[in-house]
């Protein structure tokens, strides 16, 4: 595992938002939630949604194209109709800069 910098600021990515970025060859969406850092896999694994573009609420994501949801912490898929979750990985916020742990 590597510790890869995003190639963007912390700052912008407004709260409640999320920003996707490529890392290593995936597509990562992060998200900023209640102050926190979070980072998925963007592409949701029902018909390959971009997670990036959908809503958050209670720690969640919906995804925007049917409503699938995901755990922000883990990546477990809450609701379909996604059969199955995507990969989570840390991140943090290290002064201005992100750090995805890949
Ligand atoms: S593509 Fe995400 S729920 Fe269908």
């Amino acid at each position: 595992m590597a510790k890869i910098k995003c190639p963007f600021k912390a700052s912008e990515i407004p709260e409640g938002g999320a920003k996707c970025v490529e890392l290593e060859g995936k597509k990562i969406a992060i998200f900023c939630y209640k102050g926190a850092y979070y980072a998925l896999d963007d592409t949701c694994p029902h018909e390959g949604g971009p997670l990036s573009e959908g809503f958050l609420e209670e720690g969640e994501v919906e995804c925007p194209w049917h409503g699938a949801r995901f755990s922000l912490k883990t990546g477990e898929v809450l609701c379909g109709p996604a059969t199955r979750g995507v990969r989570a990985y840390h991140c943090q916020k290290i002064g201005e800069d992100l750090e995805v742990e890949i």
